[in-house]
């Protein structure tokens, strides 16, 4: 009796709360629910700030300028200027002192690096968090596996260098949706060989989808339709569990945050890190040249003399099929979601400019509890929008912008979809890129490959396309971060295929049909 009075009382305040900001509907069904989806469904909204979503929305949907400033959008953006821009492969003589320097900064353990994994990963259509996903290689190693593996590598080059100890945390934003499996997997598998007490995992904020009308969504008749807040969920985040403090207190000066679902990713660049520093900035882009104009990437841009990116959903495409006298297209920078921070910029963004960036709406088809009928509805067309910042938002803010433009061969194969969705960014695609790129580094490094018969395979060393089969050649990250340090293994050496390096020697496997 007791009790029931008790969860009476806390349904009372909630519904005067959710009345207050025109959100009731959600206790619609509330004589329905049993004990622990009342306990569940109660604990949601007692965690919601009713009154911020409805700002959000209002905000979000341009009361606040959102839409005014997305107006003429293409009409006030300018390419990047090259004052700001570094090339890996245009200033190919400078990159040697940006690596020491990136190195160097490494060795003193003050670079750390900071992975977004918070996304749900719709559009592969997996059921787990996709740096869990093992696209295929010969060795079956997983996302964050290269990526823990490409850690310890750098960790270990830089120790070698400068004789001292070090380590590179590794911060891992998860959400409500991928934070327990993510964990587990990395328990299970040891931390991949790093500290545990470097890898640091925190959780991003999430928020209800809505409707056209701002009202929230019930997943079900107990649950709100939660989705995480975007990747720009990042910086509120950061202040609500302190990573910032435990940079500082762990003396980091530079973080490389990234997304998860690239391949190639140079987990922090040395190279990336050392032209950062050397150009004195608090804020940077890496990118590769887009060449397809509707190729799903955001160009880095100034709009209105402020450095954002536009997103690929935002620009026109006769913006995006405009080209430069050179006959490349104007709007070239693609964003690779590798960006660089300064500690003391994301202090900056956490305590004051945090609360100054906007949701981004997408509109999207929500399944939801019809209100009156009770019933699942599963839209055809988009009923509804789901709010998220962006990880980049933050670049206006920035004192000293710079880009960094690499090869999308060397560094960019994002896993976006799923293999039988289509032929781009897909588990095949990333394991192609992969093993393309590591056979060039047995090319460069003198090693060559033969076939069955023994005869030597034509240097062919990058894929013109997705029907393109690679040589099947894997080399571990704890052997090679970049392609160095492979002469003395592979050098007037003929291999045959598949053929995997890894810290334990040289394979040369029997065909697996891989
Ligand atoms: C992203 C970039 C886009 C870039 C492209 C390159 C953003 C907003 N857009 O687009 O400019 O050209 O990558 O591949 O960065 N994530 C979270 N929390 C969320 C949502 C996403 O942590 O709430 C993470 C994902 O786990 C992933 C990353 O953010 O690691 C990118 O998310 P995704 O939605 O795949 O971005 P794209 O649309 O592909």
């Amino acid at each position: 009796m007791e009790a029931a009075g008790a969860e009476g009382d806390v349904a009372a305040e909630l519904r005067q709360r959710l009345a207050a900001g025109g959100q009731d509907h959600v206790l619609r069904f509330w004589p329905e629910l049993d004990g622990a989806a009342r306990q569940a469904l109660a604990a949601e909204l007692c965690r919601m700030d009713v009154a911020e979503i409805n700002r959000f929305f209002r905000r979000a949907r341009g009361d606040g300028g959102g839409a005014a400033a997305a107006a003429g959008l293409d009409a006030r953006m300018e390419p990047v200027p090259r004052d700001v821009l570094g090339s890996a492969s245009r200033d190919r003589g400078l990159v040697p002192r940006w690596e020491s320097r990136g190195l160097a900064e490494i060795a003193a353990s003050r670079v750390a690096v900071l992975l977004l994994a918070g996304g749900q990963g719709t559009r592969l259509g997996v059921p787990y968090p996709k740096g869990m996903c093992d696209v295929g290689l010969p060795s079956r190693k997983t996302l964050f596996h290269l990526q823990a593996q490409r850690l310890r590598r750098l960790q270990q080059m830089a120790e070698e260098q400068h004789g001292t100890p070090c380590h590179i945390p590794w911060y891992i934003m998860t959400s409500g949706r991928t934070m327990e499996s993510t964990k587990e997997f990395f328990q299970k598998h040891r931390y991949f060989g790093l500290k545990k007490e470097n890898v640091i995992f925190f959780q991003q904020g999430m928020l209800p989808a809505l409707g056209f009308d701002g009202k929230i969504l019930l997943e079900e008749k107990g649950k709100i339709a939660m989705a995480p807040d975007g990747n720009g969920g990042l910086y509120r985040a950061l202040g609500s569990h302190g990573i910032v403090e435990d940079m500082e207190r762990r003396g980091v000066h530079s973080v490389h945050v990234y997304c998860v679902d690239n391949i190639l990713v140079k987990v922090a660049d040395p190279r990336f890190i050392g032209f950062c520093l050397e150009k004195g900035a608090d804020c940077g882009a890496k990118v590769v040249e887009k060449t397809n104009p509707t190729e799903p990437v955001g160009v880095v841009c100034r709009v209105d003399g402020v450095y954002r990116v536009v997103e690929y959903s935002e620009i026109s495409l006769g913006t995006a099929q405009r080209r430069g006298p050179d006959g490349r297209l104007l709007f070239n920078a693609g964003n690779i979601a590798n960006h660089y921070f300064t500690t003391a910029f994301l202090k900056d963004v956490v305590n004051t400019y945090e609360p100054q960036l906007q949701h981004h709406v997408a509109e999207k088809k929500i399944p939801h509890v019809d209100i009156t009928t009770g019933q699942l509805v599963q839209p055809e067309k988009p009923n509804g929008i789901k709010m998220e910042k962006f990880v980049f938002d933050i670049f206006q803010f920035s004192k000293r912008f710079v880009v960094y433009e690499v090869l999308r061969e060397d560094e960019f194969s994002p896993l976006k979809n799923a293999d039988s969705q289509n032929g781009k960014d897909n588990p095949t695609t990333a394991r192609h890129a992969l093993m393309s790129l590591h056979h060039c580094w047995v090319l460069n490094a003198g090693g060559h490959f033969v076939d069955e018969n023994g005869t030597r395979i034509p240097a062919i060393p990058r894929l013109k396309d997705a029907n393109d089969l690679p040589i099947q050649c894997e080399i571990s990250p704890l052997v090679s971060y970049g392609g160095e340090g492979l002469e003395q293994l592979v050098k007037d050496r003929e291999f045959r295929t598949p053929l995997i390096i890894d810290e334990d020697g040289i394979h040369e496997l029997v065909k697996n049909g891989l």
